[in-house]
C-alpha cells in the first residue's frame, strides 16, 4: 500500500459517514435512492462582467493536435474562441478536476479516492457566498450525490467514475447535503433544462463512452457536437452564457501538456466566432475568470495569480 492510501485510509475511518452513505451500487438500493435521494435545482440571477452564465464541459485524455484535427471538434471550433496556449496542470485526470474548482491539487497526485479535509473551500464556497446557483451534470451518475463509481449494468463498460466529478474529493462538499444534492445527471439536466431551472455555474462531464476515455477523440467530438448544437439555439440555456470546453489533459505524458479549449455561447460576440487566441491560459484561469465574473474573491491558492479570460 502507498503511504497516501494509508493516510486516505485512515483519515476516511475518522469520517466516514460522508463519503460511505451514498455509494452502494446494488440493483435495489440504488433503485430505492433514485427514488429519494435529495435533488436540488438551484437558480438565481447574479449578473456578471462577461457572462451571466458559465458551463464548464471536460472531455478526457487527448493531445491538442488530435483534437484541433477532429471534425466534430472543428464544428465547436467554428462556433467560437479556440484557446490555443491552454495548458493542462498534471498528469493523470484527477489532479487536474481538483484543482479546477479549488485552486490547487492539494495533493492529489493520482486517479484513488482521495479526500480532502472538510476545511479545505472549492469555488463552490464563493459562488454560494455571492448567491449564485452552481450544480454539477454527470451523465450516468446513478442518483443525485451518488459518491461511488458506477458501471453500465447491461454491458459491463465504465460509465460515471468518481474520479471525473471535480468535487467529489472534496469533504466539504461530500459532508453537507445540500450540496450533494446539486451533483446531478444528464436526466436532471434536462428536467432542469426543460423547467428553466438551470444554474448559473455549472461542470458537465459526459460518461466514459462520451468523453472519449473508454474511445477516442472522434467519438467525444460527435458527442460534444451532438450536445452543444442543439443548447446554442436553446434561449433557456443561452442566457449570456459562456460555455468553456476543455480536456483535462493531453493523452502523451511526455508532451507539453497543452490542451484543446474552445469558448463559445452568446458571451463571445458573433465576430470572434471561428478565431483563435493564443495568451497563455491554464486549468486554473476557469476559477480566475469566474471569480472575475462575479467578483467572488479567491481562495488566495493558485486560482489567485491565474490569468483571467477576458472576452
Ligand atoms: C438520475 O438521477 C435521478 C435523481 O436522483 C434519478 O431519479 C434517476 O433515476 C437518475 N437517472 C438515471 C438514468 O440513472
Ligand atoms: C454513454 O451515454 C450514451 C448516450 O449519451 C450511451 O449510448 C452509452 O451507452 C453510455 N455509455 C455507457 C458505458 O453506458
Ligand atoms: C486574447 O485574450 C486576452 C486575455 O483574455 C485578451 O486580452 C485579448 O484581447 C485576446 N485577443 C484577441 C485577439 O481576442
Amino acid at each position: 500500500m502507498h503511504f497516501p492510501t494509508i493516510i486516505a485510509a485512515v483519515i476516511g475511518a475518522t469520517t466516514a459517514y460522508a463519503q460511505t452513505q451514498y455509494t452502494s451500487t446494488g440493483t435495489a438500493a440504488v433503485a430505492a435512492a433514485a427514488a429519494t435521494a435529495k435533488t436540488l435545482s438551484p437558480v438565481s440571477s447574479i449578473k456578471g462582467k462577461q457572462f451571466d452564465r458559465f458551463v464548464n464541459i471536460w472531455l478526457e485524455n487527448t493531445d491538442y493536435d488530435m483534437a484541433a484535427g477532429d471534425p466534430g471538434l472543428q464544428w465547436v471550433a467554428s462556433q467560437g474562441i479556440t484557446l490555443t496556449n491552454y495548458n493542462a496542470i498534471t498528469h493523470p485526470s484527477q489532479p487536474n478536476y481538483v484543482a479546477s474548482v479549488g485552486g490547487d491539487t492539494h495533493w492529489v497526485w493520482e486517479d484513488w479516492s482521495f479526500r480532502i479535509g472538510s476545511d479545505v473551500k472549492t469555488i463552490v464556497d464563493l459562488l454560494e457566498d455571492a448567491g449564485v446557483s452552481w450544480s454539477l451534470y454527470q451523465e450516468d451518475m446513478p442518483y443525485s450525490g451518488f459518491e461511488g463509481n458506477w458501471i453500465n449494468h447491461e454491458n459491463g463498460a465504465n460509465d460515471y467514475v468518481r474520479k471525473h466529478n471535480p468535487l467529489m474529493s472534496y469533504d466539504s462538499v461530500t459532508s453537507n447535503e445540500d450540496r450533494l444534492a446539486k451533483s446531478k445527471n444528464f436526466t436532471m439536466f434536462y428536467k432542469d433544462l426543460e423547467a428553466a431551472t438551470m444554474p448559473q455555474w455549472m461542470f458537465i462531464t459526459p460518461n466514459m463512452t462520451n468523453d472519449g476515455h473508454d474511445t477516442s477523440v472522434t467519438v467525444a467530438g460527435a458527442w460534444a457536437k451532438g450536445f452543444l448544437e442543439p443548447l446554442l439555439s436553446n434561449p433557456t440555456f443561452i442566457q449570456n452564457t459562456l460555455i468553456m470546453l476543455t480536456f483535462d489533459e493531453t493523452e502523451c505524458y511526455l508532451c507539453r501538456n497543452r490542451v484543446f479549449t474552445v469558448l463559445l455561447g452568446d458571451a463571445v460576440p458573433t465576430s470572434l466566432q471561428g478565431t483563435t487566441n493564443d495568451t497563455a491560459f491554464n486549468h486554473y484561469s476557469i476559477m480566475s475568470t469566474v471569480e472575475n465574473n462575479w467578483n467572488l474573491g479567491d481562495l488566495g491558492l493558485k486560482d489567485a495569480s491565474a490569468p483571467v479570460i477576458l472576452i
